[in-house]
Protein backbone atom coordinates (compact mmCIF):
# COMPACT_ATOMS: atom_id res chain seq x y z
CA UNK A 1 0.00 0.00 0.00
CA UNK A 2 1.82 3.33 -0.74
CA UNK A 3 0.64 5.73 1.73
CA UNK A 4 -2.88 6.15 3.98
CA UNK A 5 -6.01 5.77 1.73
CA UNK A 6 -8.42 8.54 0.91
CA UNK A 7 -11.38 6.65 2.91
CA UNK A 8 -15.03 7.82 1.10
CA UNK A 9 -17.96 7.18 3.03
CA UNK A 10 -20.86 6.72 0.35
CA UNK A 11 -24.26 8.25 1.06
CA UNK A 12 -26.19 5.08 1.75
CA UNK A 13 -27.87 4.56 5.17
CA UNK A 14 -25.82 2.77 7.54
CA UNK A 15 -22.61 3.31 5.44
CA UNK A 16 -21.21 6.65 8.48
CA UNK A 17 -21.36 4.13 11.53
CA UNK A 18 -18.79 1.46 9.73
CA UNK A 19 -16.85 4.38 7.39
CA UNK A 20 -16.07 6.24 10.44
CA UNK A 21 -15.23 3.33 12.39
CA UNK A 22 -12.84 2.16 9.93
CA UNK A 23 -11.56 5.85 9.13
CA UNK A 24 -10.22 5.75 13.25
CA UNK A 25 -8.60 2.63 12.56
CA UNK A 26 -6.86 3.52 9.67
CA UNK A 27 -6.09 6.86 10.73
CA UNK A 28 -7.42 9.16 8.58
CA UNK A 29 -10.18 11.56 8.00
CA UNK A 30 -13.35 10.25 5.87
CA UNK A 31 -14.67 11.91 3.00
CA UNK A 32 -18.52 11.97 2.72
CA UNK A 33 -20.38 11.37 -0.83
CA UNK A 34 -23.60 13.64 -0.86
CA UNK A 35 -26.59 12.17 -2.66
CA UNK A 36 -30.24 13.44 -4.29
CA UNK A 37 -32.68 11.84 -5.98
CA UNK A 38 -33.43 13.62 -8.74
CA UNK A 39 -37.38 14.43 -9.23
CA UNK A 40 -37.74 11.56 -11.90
CA UNK A 41 -36.37 9.02 -9.21
CA UNK A 42 -33.20 8.90 -10.48
CA UNK A 43 -30.01 8.99 -8.14
CA UNK A 44 -27.60 11.50 -8.04
CA UNK A 45 -24.23 11.38 -6.18
CA UNK A 46 -20.91 13.91 -5.81
CA UNK A 47 -17.95 13.58 -4.14
CA UNK A 48 -14.98 16.05 -4.12
CA UNK A 49 -11.34 14.53 -3.22
CA UNK A 50 -8.29 16.59 -3.31
CA UNK A 51 -5.15 15.23 -5.02
CA UNK A 52 -5.86 11.92 -6.45
CA UNK A 53 -2.93 9.75 -6.81
CA UNK A 54 -3.22 7.32 -3.64
CA UNK A 55 -5.77 4.20 -3.37
CA UNK A 56 -9.08 4.98 -2.17
CA UNK A 57 -12.02 3.01 0.00
CA UNK A 58 -15.37 3.46 -0.60
CA UNK A 59 -17.43 2.13 2.35
CA UNK A 60 -21.30 1.24 1.26
CA UNK A 61 -22.98 -0.72 2.67
CA UNK A 62 -25.97 -1.94 0.10
CA UNK A 63 -28.79 -1.00 3.04
CA UNK A 64 -32.49 -1.01 2.13
CA UNK A 65 -33.62 0.23 -1.06
CA UNK A 66 -31.00 -2.47 -2.00
CA UNK A 67 -31.19 -1.67 -5.63
CA UNK A 68 -30.37 2.29 -5.31
CA UNK A 69 -27.60 1.13 -2.64
CA UNK A 70 -25.62 -0.62 -5.00
CA UNK A 71 -26.24 2.02 -8.10
CA UNK A 72 -25.18 4.54 -4.97
CA UNK A 73 -21.66 2.69 -4.36
CA UNK A 74 -21.44 2.11 -8.16
CA UNK A 75 -21.83 5.86 -8.47
CA UNK A 76 -19.45 7.02 -6.36
CA UNK A 77 -16.72 4.63 -7.73
CA UNK A 78 -16.98 6.36 -10.70
CA UNK A 79 -17.15 9.72 -9.29
CA UNK A 80 -13.37 9.06 -7.49
CA UNK A 81 -11.98 7.31 -10.93
CA UNK A 82 -13.17 10.79 -13.13
CA UNK A 83 -11.48 12.55 -10.74
CA UNK A 84 -7.91 10.66 -11.37
CA UNK A 85 -7.72 7.89 -8.74
CA UNK A 86 -6.82 4.80 -10.13
CA UNK A 87 -7.12 2.45 -7.49
CA UNK A 88 -10.53 2.41 -5.84
CA UNK A 89 -11.50 -0.37 -3.48
CA UNK A 90 -14.86 -0.97 -2.39
CA UNK A 91 -15.79 -2.20 1.45
CA UNK A 92 -19.60 -3.39 1.62
CA UNK A 93 -20.16 -4.47 5.12
CA UNK A 94 -23.82 -5.60 3.44
CA UNK A 95 -23.46 -6.89 0.00
CA UNK A 96 -26.91 -7.51 -1.59
CA UNK A 97 -28.01 -9.81 -3.71
CA UNK A 98 -26.13 -12.16 -2.08
CA UNK A 99 -28.44 -14.93 -1.46
CA UNK A 100 -29.93 -15.14 -5.19
CA UNK A 101 -26.66 -17.31 -5.99
CA UNK A 102 -28.12 -19.46 -8.11
CA UNK A 103 -30.84 -20.65 -10.20
CA UNK A 104 -33.48 -21.75 -8.03
CA UNK A 105 -36.23 -22.08 -10.11
CA UNK A 106 -35.71 -21.93 -14.11
CA UNK A 107 -36.12 -18.59 -15.62
CA UNK A 108 -34.29 -16.60 -13.07
CA UNK A 109 -30.77 -14.79 -12.77
CA UNK A 110 -28.12 -15.05 -10.53
CA UNK A 111 -28.15 -12.25 -8.90
CA UNK A 112 -24.82 -11.68 -7.08
CA UNK A 113 -23.05 -12.38 -9.94
CA UNK A 114 -24.65 -9.51 -11.65
CA UNK A 115 -23.89 -7.49 -8.95
CA UNK A 116 -20.40 -8.34 -8.46
CA UNK A 117 -20.09 -8.14 -12.38
CA UNK A 118 -21.72 -4.59 -12.43
CA UNK A 119 -19.35 -3.38 -9.81
CA UNK A 120 -16.31 -4.79 -11.37
CA UNK A 121 -17.34 -2.31 -14.25
CA UNK A 122 -16.83 0.96 -12.62
CA UNK A 123 -13.27 -0.16 -12.46
CA UNK A 124 -13.52 -1.62 -8.70
CA UNK A 125 -9.97 -3.53 -7.85
CA UNK A 126 -10.74 -5.15 -4.71
CA UNK A 127 -14.08 -5.64 -2.64
CA UNK A 128 -14.27 -6.32 1.08
CA UNK A 129 -17.34 -8.12 1.36
CA UNK A 130 -18.89 -9.15 5.67
CA UNK A 131 -20.11 -13.15 5.93
CA UNK A 132 -21.26 -13.49 2.21
CA UNK A 133 -24.40 -15.50 1.87
CA UNK A 134 -22.16 -18.19 0.21
CA UNK A 135 -17.97 -17.54 0.39
CA UNK A 136 -17.58 -18.62 -3.32
CA UNK A 137 -20.21 -15.96 -5.18
CA UNK A 138 -17.20 -13.42 -4.19
CA UNK A 139 -15.29 -15.96 -7.31
CA UNK A 140 -17.58 -13.86 -9.83
CA UNK A 141 -15.46 -10.67 -8.50
CA UNK A 142 -13.03 -10.48 -11.24
CA UNK A 143 -10.48 -8.47 -8.66
CA UNK A 144 -9.00 -9.23 -5.44
CA UNK A 145 -11.59 -10.07 -2.35
CA UNK A 146 -11.97 -10.28 0.63
CA UNK A 147 -15.03 -12.59 2.75
CA UNK A 148 -14.74 -11.19 6.54
CA UNK A 149 -16.23 -13.67 9.26
CA UNK A 150 -17.41 -12.12 12.12
CA UNK A 151 -19.62 -14.51 13.45
CA UNK A 152 -16.85 -15.59 16.58
CA UNK A 153 -16.09 -12.63 16.90
CA UNK A 154 -19.75 -11.06 17.51
CA UNK A 155 -20.89 -14.38 19.74
CA UNK A 156 -17.41 -13.02 21.94
CA UNK A 157 -18.20 -9.83 22.43
CA UNK A 158 -21.82 -10.80 22.90
CA UNK A 159 -23.73 -12.04 26.85
CA UNK A 160 -23.76 -15.70 24.99
CA UNK A 161 -21.10 -17.95 26.07
CA UNK A 162 -19.93 -20.84 25.20
CA UNK A 163 -19.97 -23.59 28.48
CA UNK A 164 -18.50 -27.38 27.24
CA UNK A 165 -21.07 -29.84 27.55
CA UNK A 166 -23.74 -27.54 28.36
CA UNK A 167 -23.73 -24.56 24.86
CA UNK A 168 -24.39 -26.22 21.20
CA UNK A 169 -24.11 -23.92 17.86
CA UNK A 170 -26.49 -24.59 15.69
CA UNK A 171 -26.74 -23.81 12.02
CA UNK A 172 -30.97 -23.62 10.90
CA UNK A 173 -30.21 -25.10 7.66
CA UNK A 174 -27.38 -27.26 5.52
CA UNK A 175 -26.27 -24.42 4.20
CA UNK A 176 -24.86 -23.11 7.17
CA UNK A 177 -23.08 -26.36 8.50
CA UNK A 178 -19.50 -24.74 7.73
CA UNK A 179 -20.69 -21.31 9.59
CA UNK A 180 -21.89 -23.49 12.76
CA UNK A 181 -18.78 -25.48 12.60
CA UNK A 182 -16.49 -22.64 12.66
CA UNK A 183 -18.10 -20.73 15.57
CA UNK A 184 -18.17 -23.85 17.75
CA UNK A 185 -14.47 -24.98 16.91
CA UNK A 186 -13.04 -21.42 17.35
CA UNK A 187 -15.15 -21.22 20.72
CA UNK A 188 -15.07 -24.83 22.11
CA UNK A 189 -17.99 -25.78 22.16
CA UNK A 190 -20.33 -28.53 20.26
CA UNK A 191 -22.54 -28.34 17.08
CA UNK A 192 -25.30 -29.36 14.71
CA UNK A 193 -27.99 -28.43 12.23
CA UNK A 194 -31.21 -28.56 11.42
CA UNK A 195 -32.48 -29.45 7.95
CA UNK A 196 -34.84 -26.62 6.47
CA UNK A 197 -36.61 -26.57 3.23
CA UNK A 198 -38.15 -23.51 1.63
CA UNK A 199 -40.96 -23.38 -1.00
CA UNK A 200 -39.15 -21.16 -3.75
CA UNK A 201 -43.04 -19.94 -4.62
CA UNK A 202 -44.68 -18.83 -1.51
CA UNK A 203 -41.01 -18.27 0.40
CA UNK A 204 -42.67 -20.85 3.55
CA UNK A 205 -39.99 -21.96 5.38
CA UNK A 206 -40.17 -25.54 7.28
CA UNK A 207 -37.89 -27.60 9.26
CA UNK A 208 -37.55 -31.28 8.08
CA UNK A 209 -35.31 -32.76 10.49
CA UNK A 210 -32.53 -32.12 13.29
CA UNK A 211 -28.53 -33.59 13.89
CA UNK A 212 -27.72 -32.01 17.06
CA UNK A 213 -29.18 -33.70 20.80
CA UNK A 214 -30.53 -30.12 22.58
CA UNK A 215 -32.62 -31.70 25.24
CA UNK A 216 -31.58 -29.38 28.63
CA UNK A 217 -29.09 -27.13 26.52
CA UNK A 218 -28.80 -23.91 26.05
CA UNK A 219 -28.65 -23.22 21.86
CA UNK A 220 -26.96 -20.54 20.20
CA UNK A 221 -28.09 -20.68 16.44
CA UNK A 222 -25.51 -18.97 14.05
CA UNK A 223 -26.75 -17.55 10.55
CA UNK A 224 -25.44 -14.87 7.79
CA UNK A 225 -28.49 -13.19 7.99
CA UNK A 226 -31.70 -12.40 9.58
CA UNK A 227 -34.31 -10.43 6.65
CA UNK A 228 -37.98 -11.50 8.23
CA UNK A 229 -36.62 -13.65 10.89
CA UNK A 230 -39.03 -16.50 9.37
CA UNK A 231 -36.01 -18.14 9.66
CA UNK A 232 -34.58 -17.49 13.05
CA UNK A 233 -38.27 -17.71 14.41
CA UNK A 234 -38.87 -21.30 13.27
CA UNK A 235 -35.54 -22.80 14.30
CA UNK A 236 -35.77 -20.98 17.69
CA UNK A 237 -39.32 -22.68 18.39
CA UNK A 238 -38.18 -25.87 17.01
CA UNK A 239 -35.27 -26.10 19.20
CA UNK A 240 -37.55 -24.98 22.79
CA UNK A 241 -40.19 -27.64 21.40
CA UNK A 242 -37.15 -30.22 21.32
CA UNK A 243 -36.16 -29.67 24.64
CA UNK A 244 -33.46 -26.66 24.62
CA UNK A 245 -33.41 -24.24 27.65
CA UNK A 246 -32.45 -21.20 26.23
CA UNK A 247 -32.29 -20.43 22.47
CA UNK A 248 -29.56 -17.28 21.50
CA UNK A 249 -28.44 -16.34 18.15
CA UNK A 250 -25.92 -14.67 16.57
CA UNK A 251 -25.77 -13.08 13.00
CA UNK A 252 -23.41 -11.09 11.27
CA UNK A 253 -26.24 -9.07 9.38
CA UNK A 254 -29.61 -7.84 10.33
CA UNK A 255 -31.68 -6.10 8.10
CA UNK A 256 -34.03 -4.51 10.49
CA UNK A 257 -37.31 -5.35 9.13
CA UNK A 258 -40.31 -3.85 11.43
CA UNK A 259 -42.14 -6.26 13.42
CA UNK A 260 -39.05 -8.77 12.93
CA UNK A 261 -38.26 -8.08 16.74
CA UNK A 262 -41.62 -9.05 18.08
CA UNK A 263 -41.69 -12.38 15.86
CA UNK A 264 -38.75 -13.47 17.16
CA UNK A 265 -39.37 -12.74 21.12
CA UNK A 266 -43.00 -14.63 20.15
CA UNK A 267 -40.86 -17.39 18.84
CA UNK A 268 -39.57 -17.77 22.68
CA UNK A 269 -35.41 -16.41 21.49
CA UNK A 270 -33.85 -15.27 24.49
CA UNK A 271 -31.48 -12.35 22.78
CA UNK A 272 -29.83 -12.29 18.60
CA UNK A 273 -26.35 -10.40 18.49
CA UNK A 274 -25.94 -9.17 15.01
CA UNK A 275 -22.97 -7.26 13.41
CA UNK A 276 -23.22 -3.28 12.50
CA UNK A 277 -23.16 -3.51 9.13
CA UNK A 278 -26.77 -2.23 8.41
CA UNK A 279 -28.91 0.41 9.91
CA UNK A 280 -31.09 -1.02 13.08
CA UNK A 281 -31.35 0.29 17.11
CA UNK A 282 -30.40 -2.10 19.53
CA UNK A 283 -32.76 -3.11 22.07
CA UNK A 284 -31.14 -3.80 25.91
CA UNK A 285 -31.64 -7.30 27.21
CA UNK A 286 -32.87 -8.34 23.32
CA UNK A 287 -31.38 -7.81 20.74
CA UNK A 288 -27.21 -6.44 20.63
CA UNK A 289 -25.22 -4.46 18.40
CA UNK A 290 -21.66 -5.40 17.77
CA UNK A 291 -18.82 -3.14 16.37
CA UNK A 292 -16.89 -5.57 14.05
CA UNK A 293 -14.87 -2.54 12.00
CA UNK A 294 -11.94 -3.86 14.20
CA UNK A 295 -12.11 -6.93 12.03
CA UNK A 296 -13.11 -4.98 8.98
CA UNK A 297 -10.27 -2.81 8.87
CA UNK A 298 -7.37 -5.59 9.28
CA UNK A 299 -9.07 -7.48 6.91
CA UNK A 300 -9.20 -4.13 4.21
CA UNK A 301 -5.43 -3.85 4.92
CA UNK A 302 -4.49 -6.94 4.05
CA UNK A 303 -6.30 -6.18 0.74
CA UNK A 304 -4.95 -2.89 0.26
CA UNK A 305 -1.66 -4.29 0.59
CA UNK A 306 -2.36 -6.89 -2.24
C1 LIG B 1 -30.81 -18.74 4.09
O1 LIG B 1 -30.24 -19.60 3.44
C2 LIG B 1 -30.06 -17.71 4.89
O2 LIG B 1 -28.87 -18.23 5.39
C3 LIG B 1 -30.91 -17.16 6.01
O3 LIG B 1 -31.21 -18.19 6.93
C4 LIG B 1 -32.20 -16.57 5.50
O4 LIG B 1 -31.99 -15.88 4.30
C5 LIG B 1 -32.80 -15.63 6.51
O5 LIG B 1 -33.93 -15.01 5.94
P1 LIG B 1 -35.25 -14.83 6.76
O6 LIG B 1 -34.89 -14.10 8.04
O7 LIG B 1 -36.15 -14.04 5.87
O8 LIG B 1 -35.81 -16.20 7.04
Amino acid sequence: MQGSPLLVVAPTPGSGEVGEGLARELGVEPVYGEFKEFPDGEEYVRVRVEGGGGPAVVVATMSRPQSRSLVVAMLTVDALRNQGIGEVYLAAPYFAYARQDRVFLPGEPVSVRVAMQALASTGVRGLLVVELHRAESLSWFPGDGVNVRPLPYIMRRSGFKCRRGETVIVSPDLGGRERAELVARRLGCEWGYLVKRRDRVTGEVRIEAADVEVEGRDVVIVDDIVSTGGTLALAASQLLERGARRVYAVAAHYLGLPGVDEKLRRAGLSGLAAGNTLPWNPQPGFLERVDITPLMAEALKGLLRG
